[in-house]
């Protein structure tokens, strides 16, 4: 069956208490709103998103995921609420599947059980603990819902209901059409609320959904709470497919991460957005970061920034590896390579660093197969290293280097023997 979608995302988020609209903050990698639309896409091709504060930046933002959405601006001034941000979406199918743009953990398939009913107005609600904030779902002596009141606008007794509505509603497009000019904004905020068409409806279907999955974020403390369960259902997955992750609750995987073959992480480790591993062993407390790792093993304490790619490779503790390609390296301690190619069989000694930028300009660093680079060598770019070099340790490399060459640049060491007495007097 056909159906559009709205996911509203007008509103100003004030609980958040930030700059940053309320739903581009993010959760694993992501904003929110991203998130949400990504599965409405799975369910519609005909999705809408409603906004109004910071437009331009949120529009900004997701065309950069996606082409194919509707944005429909609100119009606030004259029709705040979620029952205002709905008046300006034209749906092409019968029936409209409404969300609030603020529940990054509802998935596709949670979406889809909406249109299972068949009703003027199927809404979702769950019975909670702790029902601050949402709005309460009141119901007769029968159990049909007569309607949702606000937190703000509910009595002390109606404050005591602890079935809250969750926001999700699927309406016939008709019964849109037909009512929602006859939402009011008569209550405590003076806006239109969309909760106020349920008892507008003759015919409610109301479901009940897990409070998890359907929970709305509205302040920063929310937004953990939404970021540990989406952490768990992404590494859940993860290990279901058969990767090892030790003290899971200490690993930190965005959700775009893709995870290939026999992949072991140890605690503490971060893989963010844009990264790739195949068969690779990542070791207690490394990040890595919009790279990819195959064959190889990487840390503990390392961290691989943006667009590298290392292979049948070993990177030991306190290496830094920034934009470079590795193949078949060995890079055991305390090292920087940035803007480097290094090819098969090299070794890089402890303390070696590409010395890539000289404050205005980055430069490469090339280095060839079976290169043996001494401890605390500085490799200054642009500079190329060609196959079975030596470079003895402590050199400053500030030029090409032949094939077979060794390469060693260093002031003869001197010794005045006794001077030590001489300086310090002879008691010490
Ligand atoms: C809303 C519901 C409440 C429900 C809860 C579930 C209303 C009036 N209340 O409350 O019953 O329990 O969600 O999470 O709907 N928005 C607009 N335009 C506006 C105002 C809001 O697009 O003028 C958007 C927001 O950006 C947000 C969503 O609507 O994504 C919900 O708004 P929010 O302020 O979070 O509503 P809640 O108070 O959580
Ligand atoms: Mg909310």
């Amino acid at each position: 069956m056909s159906i559009s979608v709205a996911i509203m995302a007008a509103g100003l988020g004030t609980r958040m208490k930030s700059t940053i609209p309320k739903v581009l903050h993010t959760i694993s990698g992501f904003e929110m709103l991203y998130h949400i639309i990504k599965e409405a896409k799975c369910v519609s091709d005909d999705v809408h998103v409603i906004i109004y504060h910071q437009a331009e930046l949120i529009k900004e933002k997701m065309s950069d995921y996606f082409n194919d959405i509707h944005f429909v601006i609100q119009d606030h001034q004259n029709f705040p609420g979620t029952g205002g941000a709905i008046m300006g979406v034209n749906p092409k199918y019968d029936q409209l599947l409404v969300l609030n743009g603020d529940m990054p953990l509802l998935q596709a398939s949670d979406m889809q059980n909406f249109t299972h009913f068949n009703a003027e107005v199927v809404m979702s609600a769950f019975t909670c603990q702790e029902p601050f904030g949402y709005g309460r779902v009141i119901m007769d002596h029968n159990n049909n819902v007569q309607k949702i009141v606000e937190e703000k606008d509910a009595t002390e007794l109606e404050k005591e209901v602890k079935t809250v509505n969750a926001g999700v509603y699927l309406f016939q497009t008709s019964f849109l059409k037909a009512h929602l000019s006859k939402l009011t904004n008569q209550n405590i905020q003076n806006e239109y609320y969309i909760t106020d068409l349920i008892s507008l409806a003759n015919d409610v279907k109301a479901i009940l959904v897990d409070e998890h999955t359907f929970m709305g974020v509205n302040s920063k403390y929310h937004l953990s709470i939404a970021e540990t369960l989406m952490q768990e259902r992404i590494k859940r997955a993860f290990m279901e497919q058969g990767v090892v992750m030790r003290l899971p609750q200490t690993i930190y995987v965005e959700a775009d991460v893709a995870i290939e073959g026999e992949c072991v992480l140890e605690n503490g480790v971060s893989l963010l957005k844009g990264t790739k591993l195949v068969n690779a062993h990542i070791k207690t407390n490394s990040v890595i970061e919009k790279s990819t790792i195959i064959n190889s093993s990487i840390g503990p304490m390392a961290r691989i920034r943006p667009d590298s790619v290392i292979e049948n490779s070993h990177i030991g503790n306190f290496v830094e590896i920034k934009k470079s390609t590795l193949k078949g390296v060995k890079a055991g301690h305390l090292s920087y390579l940035g803007d480097s190619e290094i090819d098969e069989g090299t070794n890089i000694g402890c303390g070696t660093i590409t010395c890539n930028y000289d404050g205005k300009t980055k430069y490469k660093t090339i280095i060839g197969k079976n290169v043996f680079v001494g401890s605390d060598t500085q490799l200054v770019a642009p500079v190329c290293i060609s196959d079975d070099v030596i470079i003895a340790s402590g050199t400053t490399v500030t030029k090409d280097i032949p094939k077979g060459s060794l390469a060693i640049n260093r002031a003869p060491l001197k010794i005045v023997e006794n001077f030590f007495y001489k300086f310090f007097g002879s008691q010490k």
